[in-house]
C-alpha cells in the first residue's frame, strides 16, 4: 500500500481485529459488519492506504476464517494469526513477528474497530512522531467511561496511560483519553513490547504500557488530540449505528462541497464507493449503493434506490429502483420503475411507469411508456413498445430473447413470445400474440378477427340497464 506524496508515510501499519466483539451479539466477526456497503475494517485499511504504508498486517483471531477470506480482497495485507487473545501489547508483537527483524520507521497501530479514523489523523501522528519516541491520538471526551486515560507530567510531555479499570480517583477524572491508534518508531516498539507485564486488572499483556516503559527509558511521548467522532469505537449495534450516522453526513457532505445537490441530506444515503460528477443533483429519500456511478446533470429522485447503476449525463430517473443498469444519457425513468440487471437505457431512451426491465438493451430514442415487462430483449433506436406489452421470455424452462429492430411500433397489450424478432421498421396489432418472426415492414396481427354478434345484450339481457340503454340509443337515432 505505497502512496506518492509529500508527507512521510509509515514503515508499518498494524490493524488489530483478533477481539470477540461480544456485544454485538452476532455469528459475523465484528470488524466485518458493514458501514455503508463496506466491512468495518475496509474503512481502516482503505485510511491506512491513503496515508501509506510498506507493510500492512492485520492481527486476527476470533472468526479468523471469515476475516482471512475476507482480507483475501487486499492482497497486499499480510496476516497475523493471534491464537489466544493475550491483549493489544500481546496482538502487536505478534503482528511484529510477522515482519522482518530490520524495518525501522514510523509504525502506525490501529483498531480494526474503530472505522472514523481518517487520513488526516494518520499524517498528522505520523508528522508529530518524527519528533518523539511515540504519538498517541486522543479526544477529550465528556463521558471517559471505559477508555485509557492520558496522565500528563507536569512539564505537559506524557507519563503513562492508565486503563479505566486500573486508574485511581484523580486518574478517572482525566477526560483526555487514549483512542487506540498511535505511531511508534518501530524498533523502540518491538524492543518496549519484550519488557512488558501482565501486573493488570486483566492480566493481559496491554500495548498501553509500551508508553511508560519508553518514558522510563527517558524517551519521549505525546498526544495528538482529534475530534471526538474520529476515535469512535465499536462495540455494539448502537455504536454501529453511530458511526453509521457520522459516515453517513462526512459522505455527504463531501459530495455537496464537491458541487452535488442534495436537497435533503435527512433522507439520503450514498455508500463509501458511490461516484457523483458535479451538477447531479439527488431529490429527496434517494439511496445510492454498491458502485453508483451519476454523470453531470443527472436528476435522481425523490424516492429512488440505485445499486451498482450507472447514470449518464442529463438522465431523469423519478421513484425508481434500478440494479446493476446502465441508464442513457438524458434517458427517463419512473415513476414505479424496476430495472434489473443488464438493463442499457440508450440516449434519450425511456422506461416509463410500472415498467419492469431485465437483461434488455434499449437503442437511442427507444420508448417503453406504460405497464410492461421487458426481459431479455433488444429493441432498436426509434422503436416504440405500446403500453401493457409483455415480452414473453420464459416458456418454463428456460429464457429466451426477443429482438425488436429499430423504428418498430408495437401495438398496445402484444405478447412477444420468444424467441422471435420483429424487423425493422415493422408494426404490431395492438392485443396481438406474436410468436412467429414478422418482417420488416410488415405488420404482425395475432389475434382472432372481431366479429360483433347484433343485439345479443337485447334478446339475452332484455330489461337490464344495458338493454335498456342500447334501446333508448337507437330510439333516439329512429326519432
Ligand atoms: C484499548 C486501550 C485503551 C483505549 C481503548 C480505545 C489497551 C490495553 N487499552 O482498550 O487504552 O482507550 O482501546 O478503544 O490497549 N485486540 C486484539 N487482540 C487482543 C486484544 C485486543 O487483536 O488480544 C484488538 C481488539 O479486537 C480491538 C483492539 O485490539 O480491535 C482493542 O482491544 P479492546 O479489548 O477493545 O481494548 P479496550 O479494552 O477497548
Ligand atoms: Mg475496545
Amino acid at each position: 500500500m505505497s502512496k506518492p506524496d509529500r508527507t512521510r508515510t509509515a514503515e508499518v501499519a498494524i490493524i488489530l481485529a483478533a477481539g470477540q466483539g461480544t456485544r454485538m451479539h452476532s455469528k459475523m466477526p465484528k470488524v466485518l459488519h458493514p458501514i455503508l456497503g463496506r466491512p468495518m475494517v475496509d474503512h481502516v485499511l482503505a485510511a491506512v492506504s491513503r496515508v501509506g504504508a510498506k507493510h500492512t498486517v492485520v492481527v486476527v483471531g476470533h472468526g479468523r476464517d471469515e476475516v482471512i477470506s475476507h482480507l483475501q480482497n487486499w492482497p497486499d495485507v499480510t496476516i497475523a494469526v493471534q491464537e489466544t487473545q493475550d491483549g493489544t501489547g500481546h496482538a502487536v508483537a505478534v503482528a511484529l513477528a510477522a515482519l522482518p527483524d530490520s524495518i525501522s520507521g514510523p509504525a502506525l497501530v490501529l483498531s480494526g474497530d474503530a472505522p472514523l479514523i481518517t487520513e488526516a489523523d494518520l499524517e498528522k501522528l505520523i508528522a508529530t512522531a518524527t519528533d518523539y519516541s511515540a504519538a498517541i491520538l486522543t479526544a477529550e471526551l465528556a463521558d471517559a467511561d471505559g477508555y485509557g486515560r492520558i496522565v500528563h507530567d507536569s512539564d505537559g510531555t506524557v507519563l503513562k496511560i492508565v486503563e479505566h479499570r486500573d486508574a485511581n480517583e484523580s486518574e478517572l477524572n482525566i477526560k483526555e483519553v487514549n483512542s487506540g491508534t498511535y505511531c511508534f518508531e518501530v524498533s523502540e516498539l518491538r524492543a518496549a513490547l519484550g519488557e512488558v507485564k501482565r501486573d493488570n486488572a486483566q492480566g493481559e499483556i496491554y500495548l498501553t504500557d509500551v508508553i511508560s516503559i519508553l518514558r522510563n527509558q527517558g524517551k519521549q511521548v505525546t498526544t495528538v488530540v482529534t475530534a471526538d467522532e474520529n476515535i469512535l469505537g465499536i462495540n455494539d449495534r448502537v455504536q454501529l449505528a453511530q458511526a453509521t450516522g457520522i459516515l453517513r453526513s462526512r459522505i455527504l457532505n463531501h459530495w455537496m462541497r464537491s458541487g452535488v445537490t442534495i436537497e435533503d441530506p435527512a433522507t439520503t444515503w450514498i455508500e463509501s464507493a458511490v461516484e457523483l460528477e458535479s451538477d447531479v443533483t439527488l431529490l429527496s429519500n434517494v439511496r445510492l449503493t454498491g458502485n453508483c456511478r451519476i454523470a453531470s446533470g443527472a436528476i435522481v429522485g425523490p424516492d429512488c434506490t440505485l445499486e451498482d447503476t450507472e447514470v449518464l449525463a442529463g438522465a431523469r430517473v423519478l421513484k425508481t429502483t434500478a440494479i446493476g443498469a446502465v441508464i442513457g444519457a438524458h434517458a427517463s425513468v419512473g415513476p414505479y420503475t424496476y430495472l434489473r440487471p443488464g438493463t442499457v437505457l440508450g440516449t434519450s431512451a425511456k422506461a416509463g411507469g410500472f415498467v419492469e426491465m431485465k437483461n434488455a438493451r434499449l437503442g437511442a430514442g427507444a420508448k417503453v411508456p406504460h405497464l410492461s415487462y421487458v426481459g431479455d430483449a433488444q429493441i432498436g433506436e426509434g422503436s416504440n413498445i405500446g403500453a401493457a406489452t409483455i415480452f414473453v421470455n420464459f416458456d418454463g424452462e428456460a429464457k429466451h430473447e426477443t429482438i425488436v429492430g429499430k423504428h418498430v411500433r408495437i401495438g398496445s397489450d402484444t405478447m412477444l413470445v420468444a424467441p422471435v424478432t420483429v424487423g425493422d421498421g415493422a408494426y404490431t396489432a395492438a392485443g396481438s400474440v406474436i410468436t412467429e418472426d414478422v418482417p420488416p415492414g410488415a405488420m404482425g396481427v395475432g389475434r382472432a378477427r372481431q366479429r360483433n354478434i347484433l343485439d345479443w345484450v337485447l334478446r339475452r339481457r332484455p330489461g337490464s340497464d344495458s338493454a335498456n340503454a342500447a334501446v333508448a340509443d337507437s330510439d333516439s337515432k329512429d326519432s
